[in-house]
């Protein structure tokens, strides 16, 4: 039985792609390798949104030189947005890459590597479903329990952020209609999966595909959907949202539905309006503040995360200024922040990359100065509190703790150790998937720790709805 290895760069649309990728495999009669030693196909799933990720690709390729020439049937394929983005010219570029294949052909793949085994040469495959877009449906791994699923709303993006070469990778904007959507989410409810997280690039422009793509966002309708159809699920998260599509009905979604977690990740990029217009987000400052508090309003304790880039060319010590003080002034607990990276394609390359390295690293440490002072505070507020937790899965370095997280999205270490079955034996039960209510004991740089409320684990307390919200004004033009 030939064996497969993946290896996973990149966002979660990647989790998403090399998932189901496997699956395809297993249908062909592979089954998973312990490594990429012992495996005769090695597909490498991979990301392209900054140059960093072409020098891993690279090295990466490299380390295999040695498997190939010991084991001359063994394929290397390369998945995903660089494969999207280089097509053939990266057959030419990587001499041991047999297979390149694009994230709308991934159903290809069996086909194309029997190709090159039966004395084919290299391939590459990366043509777009513009005209019949499909979705590759997720599915529980047999007999294995999973508490969380990404199923995908939408693919490909019409923004056209100058900085960003997604648009080229993934492609137009694609939508699925909700009646798909539903159905794959309650297959991974009848499952055993408590939490499913939405997928696309600007999530929320959602609306069904028979409708114009200029019609307003659908998105909050599909939540209310899904909240309706599977009150059985625990949580419905999404990722990534497009500040422009933050609505009122959104807002007005996260008040009502208490499946919807307290927070929200929602890319920012830079706090300063020039840049942010050089950038072409579409938004101002005062735009994104409004729709943070707007969120914020919708429930108790809610918090945002975000996307940042520093040294976007001709970013200035004013327009850095900017930045941090939104920042503090929204109170992101989490920040994922980047260097900017001149990528092919994309419009931004007209400006030149004029912030050199340093500064990019000087600008990138302080902004990281302020996001640890943020999230310390925040972690720090938490001790004494409750929350709910969704157990995702025992910790790696505590036997007597499980780790989930919070309706917040912290992560939350449950110290398990005093719980005991009535009957004073040790508790055994396999919490994977359950909401405990718990109380915070301690905050550590990035987790806290918590303790269940009482001598038993409780099932949660859903958190009760708020009926009025910040109303949203219209975004500037
Ligand atoms: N669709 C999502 C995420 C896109 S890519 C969104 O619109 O938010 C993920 C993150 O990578 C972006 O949010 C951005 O912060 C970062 N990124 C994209 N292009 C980049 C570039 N050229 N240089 C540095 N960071 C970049
Ligand atoms: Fe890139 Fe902007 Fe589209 Fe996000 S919204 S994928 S940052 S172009
Ligand atoms: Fe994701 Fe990287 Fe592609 S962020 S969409 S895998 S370029």
């Amino acid at each position: 039985m030939p064996r497969f290895h993946i290896q996973t760069f990149g966002c979660q649309m990647n989790v998403h792609d090399s998932r189901r990728i496997e699956e395809v495999l297993y249908e062909r009669g592979y089954q998973a390798a312990s490594g990429p030693e012992s495996a005769d196909l090695i597909v490498l799933n991979t990301c392209s949104v900054r140059e960093k990720a072409d020098h891993k690709l690279l090295s990466m390729v490299g380390t295999f030189r040695d498997l190939k020439e010991q084991n001359h049937d063994l394929v290397i394929a390369v998945a995903g947005c660089m494969a999207q983005q280089q097509g053939e010219a990266l057959l030419d570029r990587l001499d041991l890459v047999d297979v390149v294949i694009g994230p709308d052909n991934i159903p290809d793949l069996p086909g194309l590597v029997q190709h090159v085994q039966d004395g084919g040469p290299p391939v590459a495959r990366t043509v777009f479903d513009l005209d019949s877009p499909s979705f590759l449906t997720a599915r529980v791994r047999p007999g294995q329990r999973e508490v969380s699923a990404f199923v995908t709303v939408m693919k490909g993006c019409d923004e056209r952020c100058t900085y960003c070469i997604v648009p080229y990778t993934r492609g137009a904007e694609r939508y699925r209609a909700a009646d798909e959507i539903v159905a794959e989410c309650a297959t991974l409810c009848a499952g055993g999966v408590r939490e499913i997280t939405l997928l696309g690039q600007t999530v929320n422009s959602w609306h069904e595909p028979s409708e114009p793509s200029a019609s307003e966002s659908r998105f909050p309708e599909l939540l209310r959907r899904i909240a309706r159809e599977l009150p059985q699920l625990l949580r419905l998260r999404y990722t990534s949202p497009h500040p422009r599509h933050v609505t009122s009905a959104l807002v007005q979604a996260h008040a009502e539905l208490d499946m919807l977690p307290a927070h929200v990740h929602l890319p920012l990029q830079s706090g300063s309006d020039r840049i942010l217009r050089l950038m072409l987000r579409r938004y101002r400052s005062a735009d994104y503040l409004a729709r943070a508090r707007a969120l914020m309003s919708a429930r108790p304790g809610f918090t945002l995360s975000t996307d940042m880039i520093v040294g976007f060319p001709g970013e200035t010590e004013t327009d850095f200024q900017d930045t941090l003080a939104l920042v503090r002034e929204v109170g992101f607990c989490a920040v994922f922040a980047f260097k900017y990276s001149p990528r092919p394609h994309t419009p931004a390359l007209r400006l030149g990359d004029d912030i050199c390295e340093e500064l990019k690293s000087e600008r990138l440490a302080r902004l990281f100065e302020l996001v640890d002072e943020l999230q310390s505070k925040h972690l720090q507020s938490l001790v004494g509190s409750t929350a709910e937790v969704l157990v995702e899965g025992p910790s790696k370095t505590n036997a007597a703790r499980w780790t989930g997280r919070s309706e917040r999205h912290e992560i939350v270490h449950v110290d398990l150790s005093a719980a005991h079955e009535p009957s004073g034996t040790r508790d055994l039960r396999d919490y994977a998937g359950e909401l405990l209510r718990v109380r915070v004991i301690e905050a550590n740089k990035r987790s806290l720790l918590a303790v269940p409320m009482g001598t038993m684990p409780q099932p949660a307390r859903r958190l009760p709805a708020r009926k009025q919200v910040v109303r949203l004004p219209l975004m500037s033009p």
